[in-house]
């Protein structure tokens, strides 16, 4: 019904939008950037709304490794255009060229997402973003350093202005600025969405059977389900499980034993090339990833009841390898890094 009324730009929606936006905010220039084909519309959240100028604010702090604690690192080191918003390795390096311990998943797609992390850990995408400023083996700031930083800047004063409507630089409003940015990041009109959309073309015949593998004898989709390709849900497929030190997952936040080695069931979308795939980003290739499900995962105290031997014949797997490659599509390669930063 909104939906509809919104398409016919009527002038009901139009108050709708401006009473959406809220005092502090001034009103948006253009209209919100329209979803590739195969996705749903984004919902913005009433505190933090679309605005052009947000985003391109975000843009510049997304890529500004002045952030970081030694100006070496920005969120686009790790989450880089160039590999999908991934950094195509295992685990991430941050600055001094630390080590973490989990695989850096891809910032596409993140608007439809609810918690973030692999254990869930931040409520919201706002949330999210200021963790990584101050972890020590990641940005390695602290809040307060990096307001201090970017106040110096007065090409930045200007932009919080443009996009808040005063020159007040807070953690807060460079978290807001940056997920603006984020849920512009997308990926649809892929073979798979052209194919549902009508073209019985889009997906050769060998991605439409693994379609089907995916929703019949293998049943991926009671876990990467939806526009996104995932439930949002949280599952225990023993990754890493039989390491001595196993990662323990959502159990770290909620104590709950039921979530012990329980991660969050990721986007399916441009899985093709954000590889190594899973939380520790143990599996290599997509192939390593089916023989993995088919074998039915690593057996634990707590492995998810759905995880079981698949029996899938070869050309199941082939099948199914080639509809996950069914799942790179566009959008996002139309974000590259800003040629120069703020002075
Ligand atoms: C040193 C590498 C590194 C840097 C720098 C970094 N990230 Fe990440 N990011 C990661 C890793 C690793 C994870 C997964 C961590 C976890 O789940 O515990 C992650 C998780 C995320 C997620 C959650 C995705 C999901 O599917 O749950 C988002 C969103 C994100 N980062 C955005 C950002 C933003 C924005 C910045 C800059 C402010 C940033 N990252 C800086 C490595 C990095
Ligand atoms: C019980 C829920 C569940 C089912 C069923 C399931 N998955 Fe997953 N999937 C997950 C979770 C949870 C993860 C992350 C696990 C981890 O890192 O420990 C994941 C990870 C993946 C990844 C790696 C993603 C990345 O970014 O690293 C791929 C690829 C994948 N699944 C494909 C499939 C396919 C193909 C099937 C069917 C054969 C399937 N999944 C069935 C829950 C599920």
């Amino acid at each position: 019904m909104f939906l509809s009324k919104a398409v016919a730009g009527g002038a009901l929606p139009a108050i709708f939008f401006l009473s959406c936006l809220g005092a502090a905010q001034p009103p948006a220039k253009s209209a919100r950037p329209r979803e590739p084909l195969g996705l749903v519309p984004v919902v913005w959240p009433r505190d933090n709304p679309y605005t052009p100028q947000k985003v391109a604010l975000g843009r510049l702090l997304y890529f500004d490794p002045r952030l970081s604690a030694d100006g070496t690192v920005s969120c686009a080191t790790c989450h880089n255009p160039k590999y999908a918003f991934t950094d195509g390795a295992a685990v991430s390096t941050g600055i001094r060229g630390q080590k973490g311990n989990r695989s850096a998943p891809t910032v596409i797609n993140r608007a439809y997402s609810l918690a973030q992390f692999w254990d869930g850990r931040a409520p919201t995408l706002e949330e999210q973003a200021k963790g990584p400023m101050a972890n020590p083996i990641e940005m390695g700031s602290t809040h307060i350093g990096i307001v201090e930083n970017l106040k110096k800047i007065q090409g930045y004063r200007t932009l919080f202005t443009t996009a808040f409507g005063t020159d007040d630089i807070t953690i807060d409003r460079a978290a807001q600025a940056i997920t603006t940015f984020e849920r512009t990041i997308m990926s649809g009109n892929s073979p798979y969405d052209r194919y549902r959309a009508g073209q019985k073309t889009a997906m050769t015949p060998s991605q439409v059977r693994g379609n089907d593998v995916f929703l019949n004898k293998a049943k991926c989709d009671s876990c990467h389900e939806g526009v996104n390709f995932t439930s949002n849900m949280y599952a225990n497929l023993g990754v890493g499980a039989d390491r001595p030190d196993p990662d323990v997952g959502r159990y770290t936040v909620t104590h709950d034993p039921k979530d012990w080695g329980v991660f969050k069931t990721p986007t399916l979308r441009e899985i093709a090339r954000t590889a190594p795939y899973m939380h520790d980003g143990s599996l290599k290739t997509l192939e390593d990833v089916v023989e993995y499900y088919d074998k039915g995962g690593t057996p634990n105290r707590n492995l998810d009841q759905r995880i079981k031997a698949l029996h899938l014949t070869d050309q199941d797997k082939k099948d199914l390898v080639a509809f996950l490659n069914a799942l790179s599509g566009e959008g996002w390669q139309k974000i590259a890094a800003p040629e120069k930063f703020p002075e």
